[in-house]
Parts: structure tokens; C-alpha cells; sequence
């Protein structure tokens, strides 16, 4: 629990009361926690794993909201709002998460002014990211969100060895394309390119970005 940044302001006895509230779960990878358009009857907090957000259109096709790594929670909406959920939730990977009943939720957000101020603070984050995205659809070429994208990704879940980052490749091709905001054929065209530069390289679980390269 110490590694979620919601928490970080309870003392020892606070967090174990949320644990005796609510339930631990591990979940294989690719297990749909809910689906959109469900009612919400519960809070997610993220112990270890990652969850893909996502929504679908009309004909099934996907687009994928926002990646969710340990520490970080999902699952708010619905249960502030009353409305049904938002998105989808799927595991990426193997995950363990705490799930917290709508009631359990509200009394935690009554009782403690921090986890409020760090949900409405989570909030304005998504709200910003949401914004930049929008801006990023409207000016950015498809080349320009897709190199954005893989830069973003490798921040928030990269591992620095020199000017190379190793980037876990929990997501497929299709659901890269998608978080860029670009069809397949763009998002092969570009790491084409960049694979021929030796700026990207895929293997197996995982891809590299070469930061000298990308900035030549
Ligand atoms: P809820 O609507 O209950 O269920 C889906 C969850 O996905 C939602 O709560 C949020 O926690 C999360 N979510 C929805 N939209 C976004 C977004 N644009 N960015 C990040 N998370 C989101």
C-alpha cells in the first residue's frame, strides 16, 4: 500500500483499516475487471500489474483510454457520478488490485480529506492528458503522435540502460495505433522508418529506443 500515492498521508493503523476494507484479487493477464456501460460497484487500486482502459465504437472497433500502472487507481467515476462506467478495464499482465465497494469508497473520501484532495488531483491530471490529446488529434500528424506516444510511454514505463530504454511491451500493435490516434498502416509506415534508423527496435516483450538516434 505504500506505493500508492493515494494513501500516502495514512498512518500504519489507517491502512490497515483499508485493507481489512477491502479485497485483495490476482488476476491472469487479459481478465476484463468490468465492461463499459456496466453499473460501478467498485474502487480499484492497482498493488501490482497494469490495466488497459478502453472503450468501443458503435462497430466494435477499439480505442484505448489510458494504461493504469501499480499505485495508481481506477474505477471512480461510476461510483461518484452514479453513472454507468465509463470504459472498460482489462489486465495487461498478471495484476493483484484491491477492490473497494462503492460504500467503503465514500466513507474513506468522507474520513480522509487526502484521499479526496489525491482523487480530485488524479482527476485534473486525466483531464489535462485528455485535453493534450485532443489538441495532439487536432495539430500533430499521425508520424508526430505516434513518436509522441512511444516517447510517453517509454517515461512512464521504461528502463534506462545508457541511451537505451527498454519499453515492456504489454501492449499489442493494434492497441499502439490506437493510443496514438493512428490506423495500423500509419503506425507500421512510421516504425518502419524508425526501425530502419535504428531509433526503434522490437523484440520479443519488449521494445528499445535509442535516444541519440531519435534526437539525430
Ligand atoms: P469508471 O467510469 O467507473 O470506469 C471506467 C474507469 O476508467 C473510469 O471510472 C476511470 O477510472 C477510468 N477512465 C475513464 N476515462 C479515462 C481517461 N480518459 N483517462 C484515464 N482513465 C480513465
Amino acid at each position: 500500500l505504500k506505493k500508492v500515492s493515494l494513501f500516502d498521508n495514512l498512518n500504519d493503523e489507517q491502512l490497515e483499516h483499508v485493507l481489512r476494507i477491502s479485497q485483495k484479487k490476482t488476476f491472469p493477464a487479459g481478465t476484463v475487471l468490468f465492461h463499459e456501460k456496466e453499473m460501478g460497484l467498485t474502487f480499484y487500486v492497482i498493488l501490482s500489474g497494469s490495466i488497459k482502459l478502453f472503450t468501443r465504437s458503435a462497430n466494435g472497433d477499439e480505442k484505448v483510454l489510458s494504461l493504469a500502472n501499480t499505485g495508481e487507481s481506477f474505477g471512480e467515476l461510476s461510483l461518484l457520478d452514479g453513472r454507468p462506467r465509463s470504459a472498460s478495464a482489462q489486465t495487461l499482465e498478471k495484476s493483484t488490485v484491491l477492490e473497494l465497494a462503492s460504500e467503503q469508497f465514500m466513507n474513506l473520501l468522507q474520513a480522509h480529506f487526502d484521499i479526496t484532495r489525491g482523487i480530485l488531483t488524479e482527476l485534473c491530471r486525466r483531464l489535462r492528458a485528455t485535453n493534450e490529446h485532443v489538441n495532439d488529434l487536432t495539430f500533430l500528424d499521425g508520424r508526430t503522435r505516434v513518436l509522441k506516444n512511444l516517447i510517453a510511454l517509454a517515461n512512464r514505463n521504461g528502463r534506462r540502460e545508457g541511451n537505451l530504454i527498454s519499453i515492456p511491451m504489454a501492449l499489442n500493435y493494434d492497441e499502439l495505433a490506437q493510443m496514438a490516434g493512428v490506423n495500423k498502416t500509419v503506425l507500421s509506415e512510421v516504425t518502419r522508418e524508425l526501425e530502419s534508423r535504428g531509433v526503434l527496435h522490437f523484440e520479443l516483450g519488449e521494445y528499445r529506443l535509442n535516444l541519440d538516434k531519435l534526437r539525430s
